[in-house]
């Protein structure tokens, strides 16, 4: 698989890749992502990575961190003992999780979508909305290509270099396949210029049965 190919060969150097990224630009954003989770009982770290997130997990909760490159998830777990962070770490696919229905009382990704191709961002999406229960939270920070002229050619030029790097694109078209997952846009919301969004989806809520309905 391409995409594991990718991280088995960046994750030993992908902190020091990002580094600055991470701390000029990510790391400010990580604690809203996460902000409001406390009250639920078990969470996904989707596409977790090297752990960055794992220092904004709402104390208290059951996390659960899934990657497909036992790569990244190594240094995952190196993170998680250095932090002493309580986060189970399952290696597998996005798309075709080990997990029952309904598991999660939230599910977050952070730059996962920008790495998927755009055949799978659907099917991806839809495990998520299988996954997550009907009425817990899909969060999703990604890339988007800016609508600033000047900011968009950076970008462009930059792209090459982010798709060799990361085998990540800034204009993943996520947001565009939530209706036909069934999903709803409850929040969009831009944390970063016009470039990194927040996407916050659920199932739609079903109206209670009015006197006439019974
Ligand atoms: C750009 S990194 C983001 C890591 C982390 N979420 C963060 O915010 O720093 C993308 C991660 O998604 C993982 N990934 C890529 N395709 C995946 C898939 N189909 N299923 C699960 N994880 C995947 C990669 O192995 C990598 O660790």
């Amino acid at each position: 698989m391409a995409g594991q190919r990718k991280y088995s060969h960046i994750a030993r150097t992908y902190d020091i890749l990002d580094l600055p990224f991470e701390y000029l630009r990510y790391r400010p954003l990580r604690p809203t992502i996460w902000s409001g989770l406390d009250e639920c009982c078990r969470i996904l770290d989707a596409g977790i990575g090297t752990g960055r997130n794992m220092d904004y997990y709402p104390a208290g909760v059951e996390m659960v961190g899934l990657d497909l490159s036992p790569a990244m998830l190594a240094r995952a777990a190196v993170r998680r003992r250095k932090t002493g962070t309580a986060v189970h770490l399952v290696e597998g696919n996005i798309i075709a999780t080990p997990f029952a229905d309904d598991t999660f009382d939230a599910v977050v990704s952070t730059f996962l979508f920008c790495v998927l191709p755009p055949d799978l961002q659907l099917p991806a999406l839809r495990e998520l909305a299988r996954i997550c229960k009907p009425e817990g939270e899909i969060r999703i920070l990604e890339y988007a290509i800016s609508a600033n002229p000047i900011r968009r050619a950076v970008m462009k030029l930059w792209a090459p270099w982010i798709r060799f790097a990361y085998g990540a694109a800034f204009d993943r078209e996520t947001e565009q396949y939530l209706a036909t997952t069934g999903l709803q846009l409850v929040a969009r919301r831009f944390l970063h210029a016009d470039t990194i969004k927040l996407l916050v989806a659920r199932q739609p809520l079903v109206p209670a049965p009015s006197d006439s309905d019974l």
